[in-house]
């Protein structure tokens, strides 16, 4: 095994129901919260009434910022900064998916700061301190309910890029499979990807092969999704498929896969987050597009790789079938698979190549994964 360091201090409160915990939680960290969510799904589901009932029972004062986008964009965000320092709330309750607790991570960082939030995102600024955050979590797939990470659109610059700081992990998350009964097909499919793909870039860019434990956790978690994933499109309400899904995601990206075989790598992911920044598309169906142009693209220089992840999640013995075993679970959740099912044109790829390079830069990946190398990818998207 490699040296690594694992810290994930997230508590999480999972079942049916659970939500009804959170006021008690939210209360060992301060009498007022910032109430974040996004734009309309959790006043149909009927969790809106609940948490605010739960906070208020709790005697909890809470201050709304709602009407957060998919693709959390950073002037909304710095307008909950505002309103979080206006307001001097103690704590923060994110209700949503990914989109909403990055939002509110950022918020979290930004409240207790002097800098502009997005210095954080071009590492001009280290967030040393955040407020405490609380998430209840709706859709599956980020993993940001149980990690440190956030990832947030500049609309000016059409630059979307994340980070990862310590004090942003959440303090508590509510995890109810039950509250992702409603998601509908598409989303439930590309939160699917999204959650596979944070272990397959882990499992394909692995610096060492050979580590029994954190391989078979990987390859345990991919193909609970491949199985899981497709019940859940096709019967929504289907609880083990839920609840599966919902483990699933929340560990992909909380450290444990990555133990002993070598950093956290996402080059797919890096490449994808300039398609939803320039066509704001959802991220899994981005994922969904790039993740098999990029391992076709690494055929040779991550043979083994891709070959243990043929014979081991896809049960083939070839490389170009393991691939195409994926493309096809993918599209047969209705996922597009090509840049064309997205309605992005080819003619579009330069532009695409230049926005991906200035995260390439600010990941420190830029050594290999230049203009040229990512131009190349792209077109094996087409
Ligand atoms: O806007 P609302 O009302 O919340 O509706 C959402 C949204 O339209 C809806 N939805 C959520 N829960 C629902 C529901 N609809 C019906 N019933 C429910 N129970 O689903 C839509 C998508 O929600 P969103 O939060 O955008 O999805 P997701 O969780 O996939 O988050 C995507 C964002 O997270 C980032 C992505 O880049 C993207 O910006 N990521 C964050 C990561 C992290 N923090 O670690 C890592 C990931 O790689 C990813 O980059
Ligand atoms: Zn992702």
């Amino acid at each position: 095994m490699l040296n690594f360091r694992y810290y994930n201090p997230t508590k999480i409160i999972f079942g049916k129901g659970v939500v009804d915990k959170v006021g008690k939680e939210t209360a060992k960290y301060g009498k007022k919260a910032l109430f974040v969510y996004g734009q309309g799904s959790i006043k149909r589901i009927g969790l809106y009434d609940k948490v605010v009932k739960n906070l208020k029972e709790a005697g909890i004062e809470i201050v709304e910022h709602g009407g957060v986008k998919p693709n959390p964009v950073l002037s909304h965000t710095r307008a909950g900064v505002e309103i979080a320092k206006k307001e001097s709330v103690d704590v923060i309750v994110a209700v949503g998916g990914g989109s909403v607790i990055d939002e509110a991570k950022a918020i979290a960082a930004g409240a207790v700061s002097d800098c502009d939030v997005w210095d954080f995102f071009e590492f001009k600024a280290q967030v040393k301190k955040a407020l405490p955050i609380i998430t209840v979590l709706t859709i599956t797939g980020t993993g940001s309910e149980m990690n440190a990470g956030l990832v947030i659109t500049n609309e000016e610059k059409k630059a979307k890029f994340g980070f990862r700081a310590e004090p942003l992990f959440p303090k508590v998350s509510f995890l109810d499979p039950t509250l992702t009964f409603t998601v509908p097909p598409n989303q439930t499919a590309y939160g699917a990807v999204d959650a596979f793909t944070h272990v397959s870039e882990v499992y394909c860019n692995r610096a060492k092969r050979g580590v029994p434990i954190s391989e078979g956790i990987m390859e345990t978690i991919m193909k609970t999704i491949v199985k899981y994933a497709p019940i859940a499109v096709k019967d929504p309400e289907n609880y083990e498929a839920r609840s599966e899904l919902m483990w699933c995601s929340s560990l992909a990206l909380s450290g444990i896969t990555w133990c002993g075989v070598g950093d956290l790598t996402l080059p797919a992911h890096m490449i994808e987050h300039s398609l939803s920044a320039l066509y704001d598309i959802a991220h899994g169906a981005g994922l969904a597009i790039v993740t098999p142009a990029w391992m076709r693209y690494m055929k040779e220089r991550r043979r083994e790789h891709l070959l243990d992840f043929a014979v081991r999640v896809f049960n083939v013995d070839d490389i170009d079938e393991g691939i195409k075993r994926f493309e096809g679970w993918m599209k047969s959740m209705g996922c597009p698979i090509r840049l064309s099912d997205a309605n992005i044109p080819e003619s579009d790829i330069d532009v695409i190549a230049q926005n991906a390079f200035e995260l390439s830069k600010i990941w420190g990946m830029a050594d290999f994964y230049t203009v040229d190398v990512i131009r190349d990818i792209l077109r094996l998207c087409v």
